[in-house]
Parts: C-alpha cells; sequence; structure tokens
C-alpha cells in the first residue's frame, strides 16, 4: 500500500499528509486478477456496448490508454455451436490488449459450458457475466437484469463455470430492479459466494435504464461492504467525473462506455489528468472532449474506418457475415453513420455530413464527406482571433531563514 509522504498531502486521491493513498494501491487486486500492466495509475476500463465494443473500438480505446475492455455481448447458447454466427462477436485482432468475454444466459450449464469454450480460444483474461442489461429481448429469457432478481441463478452461474474453467469470472450488474428494490447486496453476497472474481457495478436502478442520477453513494457503500473488487461504472464523460468518482465511492476501477464512442480521447485525457496529479475543473459533458487537432482526429476516425473493414473482411470469410464485398461497404458505411460519425461532435461541417449520409454509399464517398467536415472546420479556425498567450509564471525562489 503507497502512503503519502510527511510533507506533500496526495492531490490525486487529496488524502491528507502520510495517509494511505487509495488511488496509487500499488496492489490493486485487479491487476493481478486480469494480469495487467501496473503503471501506477488507476484502472479505466472500456465498458461492454452492444453494437459497438467490436475488435476495432477496443483496439482503438487500448491504444489511447484503456487498460482493459469487454466484448459485445454474447448469447451464451448460441456459443455451444461452433458454427454459430454469434462467434463472430468473440472475434478479437492484435493490440486490444486485455479483453474480457461478455455472456448472458440463465442456464448454470449452457453457462459453464459456453465458459469452456471461450476459455479454449485463449483470448481472453476474464469471462463477465451480464446482470444488468434492460432490452426487453434479453429480459425476456429471464437473462441480463432479470438475473438481478435471482441472486441464487448467479450464485450457480458462477459456480458451475468456475468448476470448469480457471479463467476468473465476473459480473456485471446494476442496483437493483428500481429504487424500492434494491438488490446489489444479496447479489454481492451471492458473487463473493460462489467465487466469482470481481464485481462492476453500473450504479443506476434497471427501471432507469441509461438516464438519471448515477448513485455514488450507494456505490461507496458497495464497494465499502465488498470483500472483491469493486469497478464503478455511470456517466463518466470527462476526466474530472472519472476523478470524482474514484474519489467518491473508492472502487478499484472505473469503466466507462457512451463517452468513448467517437472519442477514444477520453482515456487520454483521463490517464494524463492522473499522471498530473491536479484535478481537472469541472465541464459539463456537452463539452468532454476539448478542441482537437484535425489532423489527428482524421488519422484516428480513417484508421478506425479502415480497422472496421479489415475486421469485417474477416468476418465475412469466417462467418459468412457480411457475405459480398458490397456488404462490408455498405456496413462499414452504416457503421459510420451510427457510431463513428460521433468522430465528428462540434466540428462545423458535421451538419452537412449528416444531410448527405443517407446518399453516401462507399467508404470513399464517406471519406470525401468527412474531408470536407474538415476543410469547414479548418477554415472556420483561421477566421478565430488567435488565442492569448498565458504569461510564464516566474518561479521566485524561496528565500532562506
Ligand atoms: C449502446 C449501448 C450498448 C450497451 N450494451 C451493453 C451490454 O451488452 N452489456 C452490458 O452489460 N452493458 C451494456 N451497456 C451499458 C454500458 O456497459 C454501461 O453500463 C452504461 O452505458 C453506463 O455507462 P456510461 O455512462 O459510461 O455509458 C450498453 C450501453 C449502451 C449505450
Amino acid at each position: 500500500m503507497f502512503r503519502h509522504g510527511k510533507k506533500n498531502p496526495c492531490k490525486l486521491c487529496l488524502q491528507k499528509r502520510g495517509g494511505k493513498c487509495y488511488i496509487l494501491i500499488m496492489s490493486n487486486p485487479l491487476h493481478t486478477i486480469f494480469g495487467l500492466r501496473d503503471n501506477g495509475l488507476p484502472l479505466v476500463f472500456l465498458a461492454p456496448m452492444a453494437g459497438y465494443s467490436n475488435a476495432p473500438m477496443r483496439r482503438i480505446s487500448h491504444r489511447h490508454g484503456a487498460a482493459m475492455s469487454y466484448t459485445e455481448m454474447a448469447n451464451a447458447r448460441a456459443l455451444l455451436n461452433p458454427s454459430e454466427r454469434t462467434w463472430a462477436l468473440m472475434e478479437t485482432t492484435k493490440l486490444e490488449g486485455p479483453v474480457v468475454a461478455h455472456l448472458y444466459g440463465t442456464e448454470p450449464d449452457v453457462f459453464a459450458e459456453a465458459a469452456v469454450k471461450v476459455e479454449q480460444t485463449k483470448r481472453f483474461v476474464a469471462i463477465d457475466l451480464n446482470a444488468g442489461c434492460p432490452a426487453k429481448k434479453v429480459l425476456a429469457e429471464g437473462a441480463g437484469a432479470e438475473l438481478i432478481k435471482d441472486p441464487q441463478r448467479i450464485h450457480d452461474m458462477i459456480v458451475a463455470a468456475r468448476r470448469v474453467v480457471s479463467l476468473p469470472i465476473t459480473l456485471k450488474t446494476r442496483l437493483g430492479p428500481s429504487p424500492d428494490k434494491l438488490a446489489i447486496y444479496d447479489v454481492l453476497a451471492a458473487v463473493e459466494a460462489a467465487g466469482g472474481a470481481a464485481l462492476a457495478l453500473h450504479a443506476r436502478y434497471t427501471s432507469q435504464g441509461h438516464r438519471g442520477d448515477v448513485h455514488y453513494n450507494l456505490l461507496a457503500q458497495v464497494k465499502q461492504r465488498a470483500n472483491i473488487p469493486i469497478i464503478g461504472n455511470g456517466n463518466v464523460h470527462t476526466p474530472y467525473a472519472a476523478w470524482h468518482m474514484f474519489e467518491k465511492t473508492r472502487v478499484d476501477a472505473i469503466m466507462l462506455g457512451r463517452a468513448a464512442v467517437g472519442n477514444p480521447w477520453i482515456f487520454t485525457n483521463i490517464r494524463d489528468s492522473f499522471k498530473t496529479r491536479i484535478k481537472p475543473k469541472y465541464h459539463p459533458p456537452t463539452h468532454s472532449r476539448p478542441k482537437m487537432n484535425l489532423e489527428t482526429l482524421g488519422k484516428v476516425l480513417f484508421d478506425h474506418l479502415d480497422l472496421e473493414r479489415e475486421h469485417l473482411k474477416v468476418l465475412s470469410a469466417k462467418y459468412g457475415i457480411p457475405p459480398t464485398a458490397e456488404d462490408i461497404e455498405e456496413t462499414v458505411v452504416n457503421a459510420f453513420r451510427c457510431r463513428h460519425f460521433r468522430y465528428l461532435h462540434s466540428l462545423k461541417g458535421a451538419c452537412y455530413v449528416r444531410k448527405c449520409l443517407s446518399e453516401l454509399r462507399t467508404v470513399d464517398a464517406v471519406r470525401e464527406a468527412v474531408q470536407g467536415c474538415f476543410d469547414r472546420e479548418a477554415a472556420y479556425r483561421a477566421t478565430l482571433p488567435p488565442k492569448p498567450v498565458k504569461p510564464v509564471k516566474k518561479k521566485i525562489p524561496k528565500k532562506k531563514a
């Protein structure tokens, strides 16, 4: 455990002199559990997001500082069939860093069998059970957030998987079905009793979906009670919010989802703020991405599109989805429409690109439209008055008494 020196109180966790630093915890158990590299900074993960957290997004997030990421959600039963297309969701590529396989299901035997097959791929550092997805299709099967109502089943599923695999089994869940039905303490007890390795908590109720308050106090209480590491999640859109979650709840790691869509720099910005050990100023989430250099932005966006295309080629060859070269092209264009458009957030030409998107059919056409957007933004920026240069403060050496 890291202790602050007597002279300097920690600017990172704001602990008093000589106190324990809860952020620079040298022996964060999550490093060992997931085999993560310890660079002495707090852990920030990319959350599982169906339709988003695929191999290209994970790779780009890792490159920008995500310590670990999760696959999209896969149906455990579907994974029992080796030729099943659901396996496309478990495809990984190089340079993604540590990845957790994220599954949903309801039956202990099926979950265990799927866990064995996932472990055999040797691609993952852990297997995570979803107990928080509020999608109707998933709830109808009794899976996802429905599982919160049945801690015993969660226990049995984890026990069954642990019997047959050596990878750590973790759970991602919510506080409970609704504010009058807090269930997290029972779920936590079930996970601990079953030997679950860690618990990721999206600190909202199922009834809240992805909106409304994140309940920091409850997250903090869960962390205080837990004997396993807790990963905090919910509304971390800025470096300030990352600090806030660590400070308020003292969780072992944080996980963020929506903020990383079209904005992998969120990981870099959070990491850099921890490096400086100076708490960032509060910014509303809409201003979460500082104005970016257009060249950097374009490089990452175009790289993302290329990775997406390469990834789809692999999926097409292995699973037949998408079936043809034209379909691959169309799927990349669609991905841009739905997901990568967020890269253009707050740029001058973004509205213009949005208007033409429905007519674009090829990746080259998308590239051209995006380049047009950058040109408009560059022209706009050229009209702005130059930023005033901040005077450099001279350090005045202290006089010796
Ligand atoms: C489009 C989308 C898809 C998601 N898919 C999953 C999922 O498959 N499994 C899961 O546990 N959570 C899923 N989530 C929830 C996120 O993992 C995360 O808990 C939630 O978005 C709150 O974190 P955030 O405020 O950082 O986005 C999804 C969220 C979004 C927005």
